[in-house]
């Protein structure tokens, strides 16, 4: 059944564990997160970017995505999120699609430019009834980076400006820079789990982590007991489906006879294996 994220974020914050926001791109990866979801008994977000609705068709992936949650996983909370909308255009487009849920982020421009362009949207977004989320401080992607010289404060939430930022722009969520990054697949220094408690201290609103997709164990544990309600995974998933389908296309290609539907199929059971895992690792398995 379809919820809206602030509803399945609010349990999970209420009860100490977070939710998966998946990103999804078709119909294989959709089918693994429900999958997964419904052997795990765990609320879900599914989510799309911009370039994953120019891609696939804004009407054709997201009444696939609704019609396989409403059809065959009516038990399931599923959720269904735009994933970092750029502006006012793709946030409205994607309402008028059904979307329940959205992110604006414009965590790049200024503070007061983030503040007052999230203003005006969550008002148009609570209006039709859609929760919203935002970023603030700003979770950068690894590839632009410099590892050896990166000042990660530069990237981080300020617990002040997230109690003001909440409070005039009213979203439902939040999404939090505390030494996270997109893209990311190696080691990286510990976050930052002091400024994340002082913030979760000081704001209502459950926070989200993008760009830790490659953080696994006690870390995992540690940023969720200290305030992180869901975390964004899109690099886990795709890292799981490519890595299936090289391996069946370089190694075992004539035993599935060209057959697309077996490799297709190995790479979704690939990012269900996945899901699964960090279903688990998140803790919201057996929440339904
Ligand atoms: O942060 C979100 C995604 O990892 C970026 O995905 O290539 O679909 O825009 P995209
Ligand atoms: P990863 O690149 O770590 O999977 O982050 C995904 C994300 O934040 C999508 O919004
Ligand atoms: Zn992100």
């Amino acid at each position: 059944m379809i919820y809206n994220t602030k509803e399945i974020l609010q349990e999970a914050k209420k009860n100490k564990y977070a939710v998966g926001a998946f990103n999804v791109i078709n119909m294989e990866t959709t089918q693994a997160v429900l999958e997964a979801a419904k052997e795990m008994r765990s609320p879900v977000i599914i989510q799309l970017t911009e370039k994953t609705i120019d891609y696939a068709g804004g009407k054709n992936i997201f009444s696939l995505i609704k019609n396989l949650a409403n059809f065959y996983y009516p038990e399931i909370p599923v959720a269904i999120h735009l994933d970092h909308g750029k502006n006012f255009e793709i946030i409205k487009k994607a309402i008028a699609l059904g979307f329940p849920s959205v992110m604006y982020d414009a965590s790049r421009k200024s503070f007061q430019d983030n503040l007052q362009e999230t203003k005006e949207i969550a008002q148009y977004c609570h209006k039709k009834n859609v929760s919203i989320q935002a970023e603030l401080g700003n979770v950068p992607n690894y590839r632009e980076l410099d590892m050896q010289n990166i000042n990660w404060d530069d990237y981080m939430t300020k617990p002040e400006e997230a109690v003001q930022f909440v409070q005039e722009t009213k979203i439902d969520t939040l999404a939090v820079g505390i030494g996270n990054a997109h893209s990311f697949t190696q080691e990286r220094p510990e976050p930052d789990y002091n400024r994340l408690e002082k913030i979760s201290q000081l704001v209502e609103t459950p926070l989200v982590l993008h760009g830790a997709s490659d953080w696994e164990g006690e870390r995992v544990k540690k940023v969720i007991d200290k305030g992180i309600s869901c975390f964004n995974i899109d690099t886990a998933l795709r890292v799981a489906f490519t890595d299936s389908l090289v391996s069946t296309l370089t190694k075992n290609l004539e035993k599935i006879s060209y057959d697309l539907r077996r490799t297709l199929g190995e790479a979704r059971k690939a990012v269900k294996e996945e899901v699964k895992h960090k279903i688990k690792l998140f803790g919201s398995d057996n929440k339904i």
